[in-house]
């Protein structure tokens, strides 16, 4: 079988076209907080809701998520956690993809989202119709997406993944003789290629945040600071994943911050990762990793625009009205969940650490 990986052009949407900026509400002021969040964490009882936050969203919301019995989490360990939770309610902080895989695994639950506009420039790169349309033209393929990607596009996929199973999945696809078609993200897509040897055939989608990480600017940080740990997602792009110590999901980078003897990490992934990584490890250094440099992006701030969007406000706001309410396509429901439902089987049976089964 050929090693190969293909190349397919495509324009991506990034930062400076995304509405998101615009519509990131203010915080409350501090002296509105306490009251704010003793409202949040009432109103939660009150509509039997759980928060199922993502570690890229505000602090407030990690915290208050961690404080009322929900989780903060990577997006697999979110899907799994909704799945499990008796809450007739889940209240999704993270971006749109992750509200609708909690949909998808739960359609008789009611999944509430801060702001619906929260989307992921992996998600918005990879429309439903063009998607289809590369499927149809390479039908010998298997079809893994990403977790990041619309219901829509898993209803058109066999399996599903997010980056902390994508390499045991595509692994175990390989050894089974499959070739496959990924999508949407070209950077993870290649380090799973390149880690495999899988042959895989690549959309060219990326992530507007770990796009802009300049590897030449790392390697002079890193000279900054000897004996220092290097933590990528793999979103990022392959010049900076090779100068990685650890590479792997946002789970585990935390995982490693905490494990590992090293004083001081430079961190290229989305900069809301640090307040769990600072709270974890009080003692250590954190560090993002460089975006500025040549052919940086005005708006290259190591923060996802769409994640920022969740705010303590616009929380209150859809648990007090029930706004914001996830809706998906009945007819899409049951060939999305296929991939999602193989991809936490597999990772059952791979026996990957899952988190906060425990607590429901
Ligand atoms: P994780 O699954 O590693 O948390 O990643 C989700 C994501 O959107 C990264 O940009
Ligand atoms: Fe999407 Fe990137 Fe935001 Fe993650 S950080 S949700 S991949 S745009």
């Amino acid at each position: 079988m050929s090693n190969k990986s293909i190349v397919i052009p495509f324009d991506r949407p990034g930062c400076s076209t995304a509405l998101a900026w615009a519509r990131v509400t203010s915080e409350p002021e501090s002296k509105d907080k306490p009251e704010l969040i003793a409202r949040i964490k009432q109103l939660l009882i009150d509509q039997n809701a759980v928060l199922v936050a993502h570690y890229y969203v505000h602090s407030d919301l990690q915290d208050l998520a961690e404080a009322t019995g929900g989780i903060v989490s990577d997006s697999l360990d979110m899907a799994n956690f909704s799945h499990q939770h008796r809450a007739k309610t889940i209240v999704v902080a993270g971006v749109r993809f992750m509200g609708e895989t909690a949909k998808i695994l739960n359609p008789e639950k009611r999944v509430l989202m801060p702001d619906l506009a929260a989307e992921c420039s992996l998600d918005l790169g990879c429309p439903a119709d063009e998607f289809a349309a590369f499927c149809d033209a390479h039908p010998d393929r298997v079809v893994v997406v990403y977790a990041n990607t619309s219901a829509a596009v898993k209803a058109r996929a066999d399996w599903m993944v997010t980056s902390s199973i994508a390499l045991p999945v595509v692994k175990h696809l390989h050894e089974q003789g499959h070739k496959i078609l990924w999508a949407p993200d070209r950077h993870l897509g290649g380090y799973v290629q390149e880690q495999t040897g899988a042959d895989m055939l690549l959309w060219q989608g990326a992530c507007v945040v770990h796009d802009e990480y300049k590897s030449r600017e790392l390697v002079q940080l890193k000279a900054q600071y000897p004996g220092c740990m290097v933590l990528v997602h793999p979103e990022s792009p392959r010049a900076v994943v090779q100068l990685a110590d650890v590479i792997g999901s946002t789970s585990e980078l935390i995982k490693a911050a905490q494990q590992s003897v090293a004083q001081v990490f430079i961190v290229a992934t989305d900069n809301g990762i640090l307040h769990k990584m600072r709270t974890l490890c009080p003692d250590k250094l954190f560090l993002e990793a460089p975006t500025a440099g040549v052919g940086a992006n005005c708006t290259s701030c190591s923060h996802c625009p769409w994640m920022a969007m969740n705010n303590l406000v616009n929380l209150a706001h859809v648990l007090e009205t029930g706004e914001n309410e996830i809706q998906i396509d009945a007819g899409l429901i049951a060939p999305a969940l296929l991939p999602i439902e193989r991809m936490l089987d597999f990772a059952r049976k791979i026996k990957l650490p899952a988190r906060g089964i425990g607590n429901v």
